[in-house]
């Protein structure tokens, strides 16, 4: 099994390190058979696997259900789970509390947006507590309304700077690992090259110590948009679609179920029901 240690092996190796998402216990059991090597319950469930617009509407609750199932499923990969919008920042006792939750029933590492003072303090602590964590920066979704959109971020030298001393900052307060989400590729490269622990970027590039994306995204499952930088490798949508058509067909026109898929009474048991019904 993957730890925080073997991911740090992969970035000093110059290895890639692979990341996907995962919200229920079939996909994870498949991600992990397919070898990737940390797999994320990502608060986009709220949008890909619950329809909300935006991640800030899943609270603890949710994430726990889908964590559970998640870890179940799991054998090899770190599994790392999202702490959701508003579980973290009311006070440090709070945050470490919720993410303890997250670890009792499975996950290896949690997910932390953001580096302001208050949020290093509650990595430092969770850290402390034995609550392995992975910091996340540029963009944050959870920072939406405040960012004011979904915007690219680090498009300048200066603001590419800020983030990389937010990086070192998260670096210092214990994460092992920190997600850098839509900046340019040459200010995620120097970030990157000015940290000791791996970034895994999303929409950051090829020179980030790994990649993630929104299985949803790549597989086609969730159609109702696809970010330029999630490339598709199947097309679940379809297949999904075609495969529920095809049912509906077979029902209405009796093929199905067929001979195979029913039970049958014995022998004994239809011989008593035709005396019964007389015929
Ligand atoms: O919620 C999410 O899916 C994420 C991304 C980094 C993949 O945070």
């Amino acid at each position: 099994m993957l730890n925080v240690k073997t991911i740090q092996k992969l970035k000093n190796n110059g290895q890639k390190i692979t990341a996907l998402t995962a919200y229920d216990y079939s996909t994870a059991k498949y991600l992990d058979e397919a070898g990737v090597d940390i797999i994320l319950v990502g608060d986009s469930l709220a949008m890909v696997a619950l329809g909300y617009e935006t991640t800030h509407s899943v609270g603890m609750e949710e994430m726990l259900v889908f964590t559970k199932a998640v870890a179940k499923g799991v054998k090899n990969a770190l599994i790392a789970t999202d702490m959701p919008f508003m579980s973290y920042h009311s006070d440090v006792s709070t945050a470490i509390k919720n993410a303890g939750e997250m670890i009792k029933i499975g996950a290896k590492a949690v997910k932390i947006e953001g580096a302001n003072d208050y949020i290093l303090e509650v990595i430092e602590r969770c850290v402390q507590s034995g609550i392995p964590v992975i910091g996340h920066l540029g963009f944050t979704p959870q920072f939406l309304n405040t960012i004011g959109g979904y915007n690219i971020q680090g498009k300048s030298f200066a603001t590419t700077l800020e983030i990389l001393e937010q990086a070192k900052k998260l670096e210092k307060a214990g994460v092992f690992s920190i997600v850098l989400e839509m900046v340019p590729e040459e200010s995620a490269k120097y970030i990157t090259d000015n940290l000791t622990v791996p970034t895994i970027g999303i929409g950051a590039g090829r020179y980030c110590s790994g990649q993630i994306l929104v299985s949803d995204d790549i597989l086609g499952k969730f159609s109702d948009f696809t970010p330029t930088f999630a490339r598709k490798y199947a097309d679940l949508s379809i297949i999904i679609k075609t495969g529920a058509k095809n049912y509906v067909e077979d029902v209405l026109s009796g093929k199905f179920p067929c001979e195979e898929e029913v039970f049958k009474l014995s022998k004994e048991e239809l011989k008593q029901m035709k005396l019964y019904i007389g015929t």
